[in-house]
């Protein structure tokens, strides 16, 4: 029912409203909402060009530059590990991280820093229903800490950004343009994004995106149709797809992706090889249409007779034997008793690769249908709506793997809702052998208290992902057990898959004075901190920040030994000893520096005395000139 709005008509809004509907052109969001543009107006009124701001070919929105200032402020938050929540911790490679991406993004600059081979990201698509996260410059850019908590801090700035906001866009743009920005740095030289988008932002994204990783690195701009059925009606259209926009870090040759069952369809001819090489299609092997090529006009003999091209051959003679000798040549007797000459392409190559496909601009499904089919297979119910298919990812996960030939890299998706990345990537592994590892990062966004999630217990969505990685894990282990069983392999079981992951959570820094970094530290600044890390915080908290300070992945193997009677962190063999114990001395100090760690760190609380603190780095020095010392 209609509310009385019970205050007199605001003629300035009715204003606008009629100009709007006379100059839609004239009418855009400013940082006070939605207001005429004048300069615009007065071009559409006037017959002559108007002097005022420079045109200018590009994007604008109000928050541009605050977004541009956000990317480039340095954080002091820094990640802390979660053991109980993880799993299997010590050996893992993968990583689950909670909290704001953007802070994150930041965190991982060092680390990762052009080691991500493909970023798969789902934000939020705007579409006046979902929450934005409001980064808050102010606040950020005076280092100031929220009295009330990390918890708190999430829920004030996720708010819904109603299409009726006069910043419905830029708002939407602001929260993306410096996460990209940051995203971008930490793409390997071949590295590509996909970012799944719908109608409400795929101009907006496609602009910054052009902006951020440059025109000529745009590959496509995928249409998925992503729902059979009827699908809802928008605008008196049946809306049933979506876009996934890619664009790599360089330009990049063409992509490959795996073939396609249509393709497939195509190699339907069947010889002696079939076991090995499985169906093949021919193709001429005699060419009219190439240049005039010497070295390819040749005759050859079958059955005693001479074969001569019309024009000239495909392939040079010595390749062309080849081929006949390796049963990859078929020759058809004519009607007018000359011979067609063809080679075979088999599906599967002389080295037992399948051939590729190229990718498609429209994907026919999977349908969402078949995601939340995944989410329900392992829940029991739909804990997580519109969550992505693992199969539409698989695909995904597969393009820059078969350009290079690898089977390995890192994935990066920094809106992992449920965790269908992990998951995917999990399944892939499973079922071709690969060796992805990934980096989920999820804000621990509260689920709806009327939800199926909240009332199955899950308060918050990365308790959702993390129960998902657990439990698709056990799925995907026990499947391959049981193949084995039915298969007879048993007994040869080895299953060396990866199926754990380690749990980070953001939070302020470890240390006291956010305004020093480890590798800030000098001697002079050694003396004025007597005990500068916050009280609740573990050796481990702050093993974790030097790695990522010292720019080490988190997902390098910790090991924990005694050295001299002190617990001594081994990160990835030698890279890294960090000492957080108390008593530092020069006796220690021999033991340690007889294992020529590259990287030392120690408490700079820790040392027995200020004799010792000089006597621990000299010693290193002339037991071990290749060790670099910091202290916290
Ligand atoms: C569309 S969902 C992703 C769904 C996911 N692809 C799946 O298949 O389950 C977007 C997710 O981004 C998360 N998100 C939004 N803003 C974020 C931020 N600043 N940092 C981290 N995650 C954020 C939301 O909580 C939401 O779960």
């Amino acid at each position: 029912m209609d509310k009385l709005e019970l205050k007199s008509i605001d003629f300035v809004d009715q204003n606008i409203e009629k100009l709007a509907s006379m100059f839609p052109n004239c009418v855009t969001e400013t940082s006070e909402g939605i207001k005429i543009d004048f300069d615009q107006l007065k071009q559409e009124l006037s017959h002559t060009i108007i002097d005022g701001v420079k045109e200018r070919y590009r994007l604008e929105w109000p928050g541009k530059k605050e977004a541009i200032v956000t990317a480039n402020l340095p954080t002091t938050k820094t990640l802390r590990p979660v053991r109980e929540d993880s799993v299997d911790f010590d050996n893992t490679e993968n990583v689950y991280i909670e909290g704001d991406n953007l802070e994150v993004l930041k965190l991982l600059q060092e680390s990762y820093l052009g080691k991500i081979k493909m970023i798969y990201i789902d934000p939020p698509y705007n579409t006046g229903n979902d929450f934005i996260y409001k980064d808050n410059f102010a606040k950020d850019a005076q280092n100031e800490l929220l009295e009330s908590g990390q918890k708190d801090e999430y829920h004030q700035r996720l708010v819904v950004n109603p299409e009726t906001a006069g910043r419905y866009h830029s708002d939407w743009l602001s929260m993306m343009y410096p996460r990209l920005k940051l995203a971008r740095n930490l793409l390997s030289e071949d590295g590509i994004i996909f970012i799944s988008i719908d109608d409400n932002e795929i101009d907006n994204l496609k602009k910054i995106c052009n902006e951020i990783f440059g025109e000529i690195n745009f590959i496509s701009q995928v249409v998925w149709k992503s729902k059979y059925g009827a699908g809802a009606k928008t605008n008196g259209f049946i809306d049933v797809h979506e876009y996934i926009l890619c664009y790599s870090k360089k330009p990049i040759g063409s992509l490959e992706s795996p073939i396609s069952e249509e393709s497939k369809k195509s190699y339907n001819k069947k010889d002696q090889n079939f076991q090995t090489r499985g169906g093949y299609f021919t193709q001429p092997l005699m060419t009219t249409s190439m240049d005039d090529r010497p070295n390819l006009q040749y005759s050859i003999f079958y059955n005693g007779i001479e074969i001569k091209p019309r024009k000239q051959w495909v392939w040079s003679k010595e390749r062309l034997e080849e081929a006949i000798a390796n049963d990859e040549v078929v020759f058809s007797l004519q009607n007018d008793g000359t011979y067609s000459v063809r080679s075979k392409q088999y599906l599967i190559d002389e080295n037992g690769i399948e051939r590729k496909g190229k990718p498609l601009s429209v994907l026919q499904g999977p349908y969402t249908q078949e995601g939340t089919a995944d989410i329900i297979t392992l829940f029991d119910q739909n804990v997580f709506g519109f969550t992505k298919p693992i199969s539409l990812l698989e695909y995904l996960f597969s393009f820059q793997l078969n350009q290079k030939e690898e089977n390995e890299g890192i994935i990066l998706d920094f809106f992992s809702g449920s965790a269908s990345s992990a998951h995917a990537a999990l399944s892939k592994n499973a079922k071709e052998n690969t060796k992805l590892k990934y980096i989920l990062v999820q804000l621990p966004e509260a689920t709806e208290e009327k939800s199926d999630a909240f009332k199955a217990g899950y308060k918050n969505i990365c308790e959702i992902g993390k129960e998902r990685i657990r439990r698709a894990a056990m799925k995907i282990k026990e499947g391959k057990l049981q193949k084995a069983k039915s298969e007879g392999m048993f007994a040869d079981f080895n299953d060396t898959q990866d199926y754990g992951f380690r749990v980070y959570r953001l939070d302020e820094s470890n240390m006291q004075d956010v305004y020093y970094k480890p590798q800030d530290y000098n001697q002079a600044s050694l003396d004025l901190f007597s005990d500068n890390i916050k009280p609740g915080r573990t050796s481990e908290d702050l093993l974790i920040q030097v790695m990522l300070d010292w720019g080490l992945p988190l997902n390098l193997k910790i090991q924990s030994k005694e050295i001299a009677g002190k617990q001594v962190y081994k990160v990835a063999s030698n890279s890294l000893f960090a000492c957080f114990s108390n008593d530092i001395d020069e006796e220690f100090a021999k033991e340690v520096a007889k294992e020529k760690p590259l990287r030392i760190v120690f408490k700079d609380a820790g040392f027995k005395d200020d004799t010792a603190k000089t006597n621990v780095k000299q010693l290193l020095k002339q037991i071990s000139p290749e060790t670099e010392m910091k202290v916290i």
